[in-house]
């Protein structure tokens, strides 16, 4: 499991102790596998796109398979824009796709115990649902549609989180141009994202079979 062990990752223990009993009951199906059929299942079943998924992931065996650490986003590095560049045109990800990307935050939110950032609770996340507390980029953060980029455009919410890389996708000329279509268009948005979604899905893993499993 060592996606854990990343710093950045801190609070994915919660998913994986979710997902564990599954592991239990269907062993044949890889815990690479599981993590990206429970992120698709999720965002479809928040109401957001299909995602064009293929499956077959091998686990890794050992930390020798993995990338090393600090290799994830930070949220406030110095210069933001520069920094998602370096971190997504690694991966041969484009300007579109680091748009589209972000705008997975419409889900879920920050708390200051993991992360750093964010506030400890707001009026939207104060009663939960789930375990209360934390700060969400949108009022309804278990909702998957394009308020995440209204809300950033608008940045009128005190009680909604804007982190340095988000702002940078409305400050950033080129960035900018996607993130106007995605707040005035959610079916362009919900597009691009499946896209993007399925091709960060597949980055670094290795299927079996090769071409992978279409379900
Ligand atoms: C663009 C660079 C990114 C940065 C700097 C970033 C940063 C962060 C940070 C700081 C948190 C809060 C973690 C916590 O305190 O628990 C977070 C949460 C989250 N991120 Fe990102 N992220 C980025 C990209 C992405 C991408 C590409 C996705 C998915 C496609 C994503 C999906 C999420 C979700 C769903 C949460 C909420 C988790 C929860 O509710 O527990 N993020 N991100």
């Amino acid at each position: 499991m060592m996606l854990l062990k990343h710093a950045a990752n801190a609070g994915l223990v919660n998913a994986l102790n979710l997902i564990k009993d599954i592991k239990e009951k269907y062993s044949g199906i890889s815990y690479a596998d599981l993590f990206q059929l429970a992120s698709a299942t999720a965002i479809e079943e928040a109401g957001g796109p299909k995602i064009p998924m293929k499956y077959g992931r091998v686990d890794a065996s050992g930390p020798e398979d993995c990338p090393e650490e600090g290799r994830l986003p930070d949220a406030g590095p110095p210069s933001p824009a520069t920094h998602l560049r370096e971190v997504f045109y690694r991966m041969g990800l484009d300007d579109k796709d680091i748009v589209a990307l972000s705008g997975a935050h419409t889900l879920g939110r920050s708390r200051p115990e993991r992360s750093g950032w964010g506030k400890p609770e707001t009026k939207y996340t104060k009663e939960g649902p789930g375990a209360p507390g934390g700060q969400s980029w949108t009022p309804e953060w278990l909702k998957f549609d394009n308020s995440y980029f209204k809300e950033i455009k608008e940045k009128r919410d005190e009680d909604l989180l804007v982190l340095p890389t988000d702002a940078a996708i409305f400050e950033d000329s080129s960035f900018k141009v996607y993130a106007e279509k995605y707040a005035a268009d959610q079916d362009a948005f919900f597009k691009d994202y499946a896209v993007a979604h399925a091709k960060l899905s597949n980055l670094g893993a290795e299927f079996n079979p090769p071409e992978g499993i279409v379900i």
